[in-house]
């Protein structure tokens, strides 16, 4: 009899447990997905789909398409003169300053220690710059032009004007720089070679602290 009845009351909270298990799984349905297609109230103003996919934040992205037209100097435009050294000069501190940019970023953010150039950096100008060649269908590149797309995309900036002392100072520091490298990567084929335990550039596209 004790067997009996521990059995059937065993019964019962199985039967209640069951049918909680159905009820709660009766509201999950209704409430919790949200995207679901909602049946309720047809009039309401419709929110906005909290499904629909968000447009990436990528922000090394920059604009998905730059026009051609930026990157480009428009013919019988020259950029600004001045004393070399004096360009130079203030191309080098123009290279650290971030206000060129407007996310924080100044161009040695990138380029410290000459990183992030590909190889066509050592090569004479114009030529091919994979990143211009890709976002805005530009096959070739002077230098200034170059700096002017990184100014676009990476800095996320409008170009500096062509005629600008700004632009010819970046130009002329960059061509040293150029230079530089081109030296230093000769000499690399010799007996001196890159040291592998060279702390590694930072990722130009981490986000910034
Ligand atoms: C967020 C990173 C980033 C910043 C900031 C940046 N650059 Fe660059 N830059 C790159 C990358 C990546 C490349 C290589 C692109 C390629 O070769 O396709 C490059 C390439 C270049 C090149 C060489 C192109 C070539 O191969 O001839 C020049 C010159 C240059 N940058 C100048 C600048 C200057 C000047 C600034 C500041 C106004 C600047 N960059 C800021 C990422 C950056």
């Amino acid at each position: 009899m004790q067997r009996l009845f521990g059995m059937s009351a065993l019964s019962v909270m199985l039967t209640l447990a069951a049918g909680a298990m159905i009820l709660s799984g009766d509201r999950a349905v209704g409430q919790t997905n949200p995207c679901a297609s909602k049946s309720v109230n047809p009039g309401a103003a419709k929110a906005a789909n909290p499904c629909a996919p968000k447009p990436a934040a990528n922000p090394c992205a920059g604009k998905p398409e730059v026009d051609s037209k930026l990157i480009l100097r428009p013919k019988a435009t020259n950029l600004a003169e001045g004393n070399r050294a004096q360009l130079i000069k203030q191309g080098q501190a123009l290279f650290n300053d971030t206000k060129l940019s407007t996310n924080g970023m100044s161009c040695m953010n990138c380029h410290a220690d000459n990183a992030n150039f590909a190889a066509s950096f050592t090569t004479p100008y114009p030529h091919r710059m994979a990143m211009a060649a890709e976002k805005s269908g530009v096959e070739q590149v002077r230098l200034d032009e170059a700096i002017q797309f990184c100014m676009i995309v990476p800095m996320q900036a409008k170009p500096l004007s062509w005629s600008s002392r700004e632009l010819s100072a970046l130009t002329a520091y960059m061509g040293e720089l150029q230079t530089a490298v081109r030296k230093e990567t000769a000499g690399a084929t010799g007996s001196k070679s890159a040291n592998p335990c060279a702390p590694q550039a930072a990722n130009p596209c981490a986000p910034k602290k």
